[in-house]
């Protein structure tokens, strides 16, 4: 896998300059950054900082949805659903407000092997990480497919500006059926089964069970599998130790050797 150039993590008081309600759970917020960072990679993250109610709580962690491309990267975008008090103080948070932002943390996607088609399987959330790769590798020569599943139809968030790309063939799946296949968008992948000779390599993120269900396909498949995983996590840097996952390798931080792993590393 090629190899690509990494930023240092930053420390900075950013500003909102843009929210925007995406359905009634989901939320997209654009930072600027008081200096530029970068290079940053899809797949990388940020800790958000949150002032509310009198209180800062602990940073949360957020995968980076969007951002200019180059070495200097001047906003960052963020996309996020609401679970609890850190993600219900973003959701209200005005446009003009500060927030601390460490970033970018932790590895990004590597990018394909010469020859390799990418196949992206995402579920609910786990677009936000994956829509920049897309992004990024929506001009190479090689065609681009994604099988995208979640709980419904409006959960399908960013559907609409991925319909609007020409070089990708998305195929959907809901659990109520209310928009593509009726299940678990792992039940695409037994369509995918024959990929005529093709060799392909598969990016996912989404819940925990689907990545095992993906991993799993992958592992039967013998094709190269890049899974980006979630963990609480407190301090993002490598420092808490709160964040490890069992790999075979022996334990791995999740904030610092990942969120980005080989499928076939992690013991699940
Ligand atoms: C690398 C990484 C990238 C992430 N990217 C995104 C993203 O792009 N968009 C997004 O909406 N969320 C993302 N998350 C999850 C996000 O960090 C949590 O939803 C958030 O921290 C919850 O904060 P809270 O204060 O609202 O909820 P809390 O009150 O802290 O918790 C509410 C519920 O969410 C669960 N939860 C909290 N933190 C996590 C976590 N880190 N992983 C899994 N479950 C958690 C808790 O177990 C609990 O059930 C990411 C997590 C990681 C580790
Ligand atoms: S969050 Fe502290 S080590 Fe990963």
């Amino acid at each position: 896998m090629a190899k690509m150039p990494m930023g240092n993590p930053t420390y900075l008081r950013g500003q909102i300059r843009e929210r925007k309600r995406i359905g009634s759970l989901y939320h997209r917020l654009r930072i600027s950054l008081p200096q530029p960072i970068g290079p940053v990679l899809p797949g990388q993250f940020a800790m958000l900082k949150i002032e509310g109610g009198g209180s800062i709580i602990l940073p949360r962690p957020f995968s980076i949805h969007n951002f200019e491309e180059g070495e200097r990267v001047p906003w960052l975008d963020f996309l996020f659903k609401v679970v609890g008090k850190g993600t219900g103080l973003l959701a209200e948070i005005s446009v003009g407000s500060p927030i601390m932002v460490l970033a970018p943390l932790g590895k990004g996607f590597p990018a394909p092997p010469r020859g390799y088609k990418p196949l992206f399987i995402a579920g609910g959330m786990g677009i936000a990480p994956l829509f920049p790769l897309i992004m990024r590798m929506k001009s190479s020569s090689s065609p681009l497919c994604l099988l995208y599943g979640a709980k419904s139809q409006g959960d399908l968030i960013c559907l609409s500006e991925l319909l609007d790309l020409k070089e990708i063939t998305i195929k959907i799946a809901t659990e109520d059926g209310t928009a593509g296949t009726k299940g678990m968008v792992t039940e695409l992948l037994k369509g995918d089964d024959d990929d005529g000779g093709d060799q392909i390599v598969i990016y996912a993120c989404g819940p925990e069970p689907m990545l095992r269900a993906v991993s799993k396909f992958a592992a039967e498949h013998k094709k190269p599998c890049w899974i980006s995983l979630e963990r609480r996590m407190a301090c993002g840097v490598g420092a808490c130790l709160g964040c490890v996952v069992e790999t075979k390798r022996g334990y791995k931080r999740v904030c610092r050797e990942g969120p980005i792993f080989e499928a076939r590393e992690i013991l699940w």
